[in-house]
Order: structure tokens, then C-alpha cells, then sequence
């Protein structure tokens, strides 16, 4: 699909000054702030792809009947730009995101936008407000990128819209949990299921985030961070954390992940961890894993390490998991972070390509400024 929009600049009249830029990039935290531009774009069924920009950042204004509002027909992308130690400004492997918002796009009924249009639009952005991209060096800062496209067209019937809206918003971010890398704790839900086959569980849209949060609160209720989800059929092969894809470590080096049965999200990030795994010299294995695997793993100490990741929280090591009667720690807390030796390693990994500090031998950077 050829490029369809161009992004020209409307240059904000009032960004913010240099002192509050930097004091915003100075501690960030994650989604809170975002930066003075902001793509958009809008498609209708009649004149296709049109009236691409950039503009100042600021509410949208929306009918009450748009039907996103009503049918939650959304879907969206999570990307970050990192600024390298010249200056540069890179971004991880968005022809995969662009692939990936394209799958979501049909799944949710939504026209595909050409990945050559998904790539400027970033261009586009990031070039604008460029001196919102934090130094790299201070940790794990980046701008965080976050594409999305709904259902505008004022109408309540239950169909596909016939108009859409495309936009881009940034965030400077610093890590995606408060508490910086420490282990999270996982309540194991048994009421709740995130997706079932021939649902929406591989698209990325907002659908299963929100039928997420009711675990999540019950997952808050019972002293833990984040939430596990189970398959929706037999209650039993362990899928992801809802906004995470996971990792088991075993102690004789092998690397398991749940495969792609189209109930989890294929993670760019637990992609390029496949192949990083690999290249470290560890067995890696896409199956199914049941529960009962990943509690007897950890309880005989064949399972080492768990950890979870996305392009938000990076490789984040799991802690503890906790279920409706009993719990267990997991990992080698003889270490001072919790954070085990495998773990660790494919965390540095990631992060040193995509912060440039070692080279990128699979062509997984785009340079964007
Ligand atoms: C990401 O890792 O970018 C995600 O989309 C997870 C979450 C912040 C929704």
C-alpha cells in the first residue's frame, strides 16, 4: 500500500519554554506529560486518507455519538524514540508496529493506514519536538510514542465508521513502573479471562486493556502489581500479563514463551527477545506452558527467572505470584535486586541496541532525527 498523507507543521504558538521543558524531562515518570505537537490525520469512506498535519497538542473535539465512544472501535501502537549518545534519535523496528497497527486495523474494522504514512507521521513528530527527547545516558529515558486511531463518525448503528481519526501523541518517560527495575508482584486470576479465540485478544486495541482492569483491581485488592492471565477455554495455559508478553527462565538455560495462539499480543518486544535469547546461546522454546508447569518450575527450582516485557516496561523480572489461596516467590532472591543473571543480561541487550551503545547487527534501528 502506497503513502497516502503528508504531515505539514503547524507550529504551535505557544510551546513551552526551555525551563519547563526541562524540568518536565528532568523526572518524566511514564504517560503523564506529553510534548507540544501531535499528529493527525483523517480518513472517510469517501475520500480515503486526507488532511494529514502536525498541530499544537490539545483536546479533540468530538460528538457525543462518535461511535468509539459508544462500540470502542479504537485501536493503537506503543513505541518509543531514544536519543543516542551524538545526538541522534532512533526508534525500534516500526515496520513491525506499522505491520502490527495494520493486523489490528482489520481486526477492529478499521482502514489500514500504509506503513510509509505510519513511519513519517512519527517523522514528522519527532522532528517538531525533538528537544523532548531526553538524554539517553540518564537511565531509561525516551519519548514514548503512542499512534492511535478511532471511530469519529457521529452514529450510533452498530457498523464499521466511515470516518476515522489517526493521531500521534508523545510522552517523555522514564521507567514505565514508579518503584524503577525491581521484581513485580502477579496475582493469578481465576475469575477473569482477557480473551478467548476468534476475539480481539492479538489486536492491540483498547478493548482488552479495559476488560483488563477489573483484574487489575482485584490483583491490587490481593497486594499485587500486575495481573496473569490464563486461557479462556481451560482456565489452565498461562497467555500474558494484559499489557506484557512473558518469559520463563529454566535453570538449564532454555527459554520458554507462551505461543501465539491469537489470544496474546505478538510483542515486538518479545520478538526481538527471541532472537536476542538465541544469539546469548539460550534454547528457545514458543509452546504452551500451563500453570501448573510454571508453579511446580519455580517450587523445584527448574524454572530460575520470570520476567515480563513490552516496549513500555523493557524486560521486567517477576517477583512473586500470588492466587486465590497460596502464593510463592519467585527467582534467586539471594541477589541484592532481585533481578536474575539471565534477566538481566537480555534487558542490557535490548537496551544497548536500541540506546545505540553496541551495534545493531539486525538492521532493528530507523533513524527518525
Ligand atoms: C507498551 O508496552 O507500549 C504497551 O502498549 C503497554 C502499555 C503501556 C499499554
Amino acid at each position: 500500500m502506497s503513502a497516502a498523507l503528508s504531515f505539514p507543521v503547524e507550529q504551535r504558538s505557544d510551546p513551552r519554554s526551555d525551563a519547563e521543558r526541562e524540568t518536565i524531562l528532568a523526572n518524566p515518570g511514564f504517560g503523564k506529560t506529553f510534548t507540544d505537537h501531535m499528529v493527525l490525520a483523517t480518513w472517510s469512506s469517501d475520500e480515503g486518507w486526507h488532511d494529514g498535519k502536525i498541530t499544537a497538542y490539545g483536546p479533540l473535539s468530538l460528538d457525543p455519538s462518535a461511535a468509539v465512544l459508544h462500540y470502542a472501535q479504537e485501536i493503537f501502537e506503543g513505541m518509543k524514540a531514544y536519543r543516542h549518545a551524538d545526538g541522534s534519535i532512533w526508534t525500534f523496528r516500526p515496520e513491525a508496529n506499522a505491520a502490527r497497527f495494520q493486523r489490528s486495523a482489520r481486526r477492529l474494522a478499521l482502514p489500514a493506514l500504509p506503513e510509509d504514512d505510519f513511519l513519517a507521521s512519527l517523522k514528522a513528530l519527532v522532528a517538531v519536538d525533538q528537544a523532548w527527547v531526553p538524554s539517553g545516558e540518564a537511565g531509561e529515558m525516551s519519548l514514548y510514542l503512542r499512534p492511535f486511531m478511532f471511530a469519529s463518525e457521529a452514529f450510533l448503528g452498530v457498523r464499521p465508521a466511515a470516518r476515522v481519526t489517526y493521531c500521534v501523541i508523545a510522552s517523555p518517560a522514564g521507567p514505565y513502573f514508579s518503584s524503577g527495575l525491581k521484581p513485580v508482584s502477579i496475582w493469578l486470576s481465576s475469575d477473569y479471562v482477557r480473551a478467548a479465540p476468534g476475539g480481539t485478544g492479538a489486536a492491540k486495541c483498547g478493548g482488552n486493556y479495559a476488560a483488563s482492569l477489573a483484574a487489575q483491581v482485584e490483583a491490587g485488592e490481593n497486594g499485587c502489581e500486575q495481573v496473569a492471565f490464563l486461557d479462556g477455554l481451560e482456565h489452565r495455559w498461562v497467555e500474558e500479563l494484559g499489557g506484557m508478553n512473558l518469559f520463563f527462565v529454566y535453570s538449564d538455560g532454555r527459554l520458554v514463551t507462551p505461543e501465539l495462539t491469537g489470544t496474546i499480543l505478538e510483542g515486538v518486544t518479545r520478538g526481538s527477545i527471541l532472537e536476542l535469547a538465541k544469539e546469548l546461546g539460550h534454547t528457545v522454546e514458543e509452546r504452551r506452558i500451563s500453570i501448573d508447569e510454571w508453579r511446580d518450575g519455580v517450587a523445584s527450582g527448574e524454572i530460575s527467572e520470570v520476567f515480563a516485557c513490552g516496549t513500555a516496561a523493557v524486560v521486567t523480572p517477576l517477583g512473586r505470584l500470588a492466587w486465590d489461596g497460596g502464593e510463592m516467590l519467585i527467582g534467586d532472591h539471594s541477589v541484592d535486586d532481585g533481578v536474575g543473571a539471565t534477566t538481566a543480561a537480555i534487558r542490557q541487550r535490548l537496551l544497548d541496541i536500541q540506546y545505540g551503545r553496541t551495534e545493531d547487527t539486525h538492521g532493528w534501528l530507523t533513524r527518525l532525527v
